[in-house]
This record gives structure tokens, C-alpha cells and sequence, in this order.
């Protein structure tokens, strides 16, 4: 705790971050655990899809720990939480809901109010109910009336205690991990039409919560957590890798982007016949991890560079890249509704934390919030429990959470309002990234 008598002193290599609000960020089916019939619990069920084997049937128990995770919350000083609701447990089939699960998030926003802690909740990430998924999911012909149906019942039923929506999290990972990919569900390989018509489902379906949202709660402050990657050239000089860049940005990002902010939907979308353009969102909220390296049809991780455990570039520059390209496209608030990086050893994640945070310092864009991924270790989809996200590490097998320093930092962080010469002398000097040069 810093000394209230006196002032923290930002001397460098310390910064402040006025402006900047900081919290965790969270999903459903990667903390929750218990036998929630989802898309992931059924994939999960076939071995071979899940690297380590695990389901999100454990994951972080948090269904039966809210009291304990949010007296944590708590104790770390942290202000702001984003969570998730995992949409089979509230309509466990279709158009039946489950009044116990909803009383239970009733009671979970409820304690984190009570706590001081303003939720961030999300509608969707990559979670659908079983039942929905059989029946062809987000690319079935009443898709969006039967998010809209559960949308409805969230909203009346937990509207008063929630001020800040994410209507989706990242459709374009979701949509390329499940029909070009083929490692998520519904494990589709190689169809970038399906992927796309995906997508522009998905951005519709935001536009019709933004509005529904709007419609019961005007004062609501309502986004997409928006994917957005760095891309460069694999080779700088070379003009087909830089086509390359640009039209991997296009097809991942960039329509994407337009479609669901301004309601402009751009080839390869086709724009919907009930949906006018206009500007549907109150803050754009990125989750930014790395940079992709491209050439050809090809995407991925350049050499020589600093990379996290699964082997991703860490390129904190690349976080105001795309905040700056957002910015210029649609202004408004930025939120950053995600960034952080899988550090089993805790080695990196304070100077990942710091380099990241220090960049949007120096940005002069309009960031107003950011929020670290993850709280705790979770369920990390495909590659299951081994990647460790969390400024908590989790011990699964007796559920203990025991702080990271990397946790201790980012306390020391929010209480200050920023990094101080102390604190960076404490947790930053004399760490160094792993790289990929060998
Ligand atoms: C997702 C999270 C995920 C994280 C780390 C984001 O793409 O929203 O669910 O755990 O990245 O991979």
C-alpha cells in the first residue's frame, strides 16, 4: 500500500497513468467449471480436441468461489471486472430458462457492487449452449432471434445491476477458429466463406443488442471486444508479403471492424437488409495480444523476436498500432478489454505488463480503460489448463490461489495510478523477455 502522507513519485524510469482505469477480465467457461451444457463441454468430450486433455468441467471452480474470487478482487485494490454469463446455464434448452443460474449472477453483480467493483459483463464468448449448436449455431436461419430471446431475458432480469455490456467477444477469432482453423467447435477446416458469413451474423447480432440495450438502458455503455492484431510483412521490402499483410488485415479485421461499428457492411459482407448504417457502440474495446507475420497465404510468428509461452510475439508497440488505427476510423473511447500473456513462470508478465501499459502512456489516444487477461489461470480453450494467463496462479487439483508478483505489481499499479521508480526498481529492472532466435 503506498504511504497516503505521501505523494508517489513517478520519477523515470516510474510513469503515471492519468486517465487510465485498471481492472481483470474474465469468461464464464473458462472459470466457471461444472457440467454446463456448452459447445465446449461437448467438443471437449472427444479426446484429442483439448491439448492437455482437460475440460472446462474444472477449470478455475469459480461458480462455487465468487465469495473468495471477489473478496480477492478485493484485496487487490481491483476496481473494475469484466465477466462473463454463460448463456446454456441461463436457458439450459430452448426458450426455458434456469431462474436458479440467473439468481446466482444476480447475486454475484450484486456482491461485486457491494464490494465497489463495476462490472463489465459479456453476453457471448465463444459460448453457446449445446442445444443451439446442434441446431447449426451462428450459422443457422434464426440465429440472431434466439440470441435476441436470451438477450431479452439477461436484460430484464440482471439490467439494474449492470451499467457497461460487451455484447460479443471477438467474433473473428471465434469464426476462424471454428470454420478455417477447424480447432474449436463446430470444427470446420479451411471455409473462409462460412467463416465470414460467421462474422457478419455476429456483427448483426451486436447491432440488434446494441439498440435492444439502448432501448431499456439509454445511459448503458455498450461494445464489442474487438480481436485486433498487429499485422505486418514477413519480409518489409517485399511488395506481395505487404499485399499479403494488408489483405489478412482485411479479411480478419478491418470489415469486421466497420461492420459492426458503423454498420457498413463491405464485401466480403453483404449489407443487411434491416440494418441501417449509423454508429453502434459507445466505446471500442480491443483485446490486443501480438503481431502476426505474414507472407502469402501464410500467417505467422517472425523470428528473432521476444515471445510468451505458446510462442506468440510480444510486441507492446503493436497495442497503440491498433488502438491509433481504431482511434482514426471510430473515434471514441477506448477500452482495452483485453491484453496479457500465458507466463507460467511469472518470469515476463511484469515487464510485459509495464511495456504494454507504458505504451499507451505515451500514445495521447483517449484510453480510458484497460483490463488484464486474466484474473486467474483458466480453461485456455484448445491448449485446456497448461497456459497460465492469471495474475492468480491456480493450483487445480486443490483450487488454491495463491497471488503472483505480477498480481502484487499490478495492485501496486492501480493503487498508485501508474508505474512508480520503486515499483519498477521492485518488479520490472532485470527481467527479460524469452526470444525465438534459435
Ligand atoms: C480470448 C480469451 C483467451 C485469450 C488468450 C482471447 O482471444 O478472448 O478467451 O483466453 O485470448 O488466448
Amino acid at each position: 500500500m503506498p504511504d497516503a502522507t505521501q505523494a508517489p513519485s513517478f520519477d523515470p524510469p516510474g510513469f503515471a497513468l492519468p486517465g487510465l482505469t485498471l481492472g481483470v477480465a474474465s469468461a464464464a467457461t473458462q472459470i466457471e467449471g461444472g457440467d454446463a451444457d456448452t459447445n465446449w463441454h461437448r467438443w471437449a468430450d472427444v479426446p484429442g480436441r483439448i491439448a492437455d486433455g482437460t475440460t472446462p468441467r474444472r477449470a478455475a471452480d469459480h461458480w462455487n468461489r465468487v465469495e473468495q474470487d471477489t473478496a480477492l478482487l478485493g484485496e487487490l485494490g481491483i476496481g473494475h471486472y469484466r465477466m462473463g454469463l454463460e448463456w446454456a446455464r441461463i436457458e439450459p434448452s430452448p426458450g426455458h430458462f434456469d431462474r436458479t443460474a440467473i439468481n446466482h449472477y444476480r447475486d454475484e453483480l450484486t456482491a461485486l457492487r457491494a464490494a465497489g467493483i463495476t462490472p463489465l459483463v459479456t453476453l457471448h464468448h465463444f459460448n453457446n449452449p449445446g442445444w443451439f449448436e446442434a441446431a447449426g449455431g451462428w450459422e443457422a436461419r434464426h440465429a440472431l432471434t434466439v440470441f435476441d430471446r436470451y438477450v431479452d431475458y439477461v436484460l430484464v432480469n440482471l439490467g439494474d445491476l449492470v451499467d457497461e455490456w460487451i455484447t460479443l467477444n471477438e467474433p473473428n477469432v471465434y469464426a476462424t477458429k471454428g470454420w478455417v482453423d477447424g480447432d474449436w467447435p463446430p470444427g470446420v477446416s479451411g471455409s473462409i466463406r462460412r467463416a465470414q458469413k460467421v462474422m457478419q451474423t455476429m456483427a448483426a447480432a451486436h447491432i440488434r443488442t446494441y439498440l435492444t440495450i439502448h432501448r431499456a438502458w439509454p445511459r448503458a455503455k455498450v461494445g464489442v471486444a474487438n480481436h485486433l492484431r498487429a499485422f505486418a510483412p514477413k519480409r518489409r521490402w517485399n511488395p506481395l508479403d505487404r499485399v499479403s499483410a494488408r489483405g489478412a488485415e482485411y479479411l480478419f479485421q478491418t470489415a469486421l471492424t466497420r461492420a459492426f461499428s458503423v454498420g457498413r457492411f463491405l464485401a466480403p459482407f453483404v449489407q443487411p437488409p434491416d440494418i441501417d448504417p449509423g454508429h453502434y457502440y459507445d466505446f471500442q474495446g480491443i483485446n490486443y495480444y501480438t503481431r502476426s507475420s505474414v507472407t502469402g497465404l501464410a500467417d505467422g510468428v517472425a523470428r528473432r523476436v521476444p515471445v510468451n509461452d505458446l510462442g506468440w510475439e510480444i510486441h507492446p508497440a503493436g497495442l497503440v498500432e491498433v488502438a491509433r488505427w481504431t482511434h482514426e476510423r471510430y473515434p471514441g473511447p477506448i477500452w482495452i478489454t483485453e491484453n496479457g500473456t500465458p507466463d507460467a513462470a511469472d518470469a515476463f508478465r511484469p515487464l510485459f505488463l509495464h511495456d504494454h501499459l507504458k505504451a499507451i502512456a505515451g500514445s495521447g489516444l483517449p484510453i480510458e480503460r484497460f483490463y488484464h487477461w486474466c484474473f486467474t489461470d483458466n480453461f485456455e480453450w484448445a491448449e485446456g489448463e497448461e497456459p497460465r494467463f492469471g495474475l492468480v496462479a491456480l493450483d487445480y487439483p486443490t483450487q488454491q490461489r495463491t497471488v503472483r508478483e505480477s498480481g502484487r505489481f499490478y495492485a501496486d499499479i492501480i493503487a498508485n495510478r501508474g508505474v512508480t521508480a520503486a515499483a519498477y526498481r521492485r518488479w520490472v529492472l532485470g527481467r527479460h523477455y524469452p526470444r525465438n532466435d534459435a
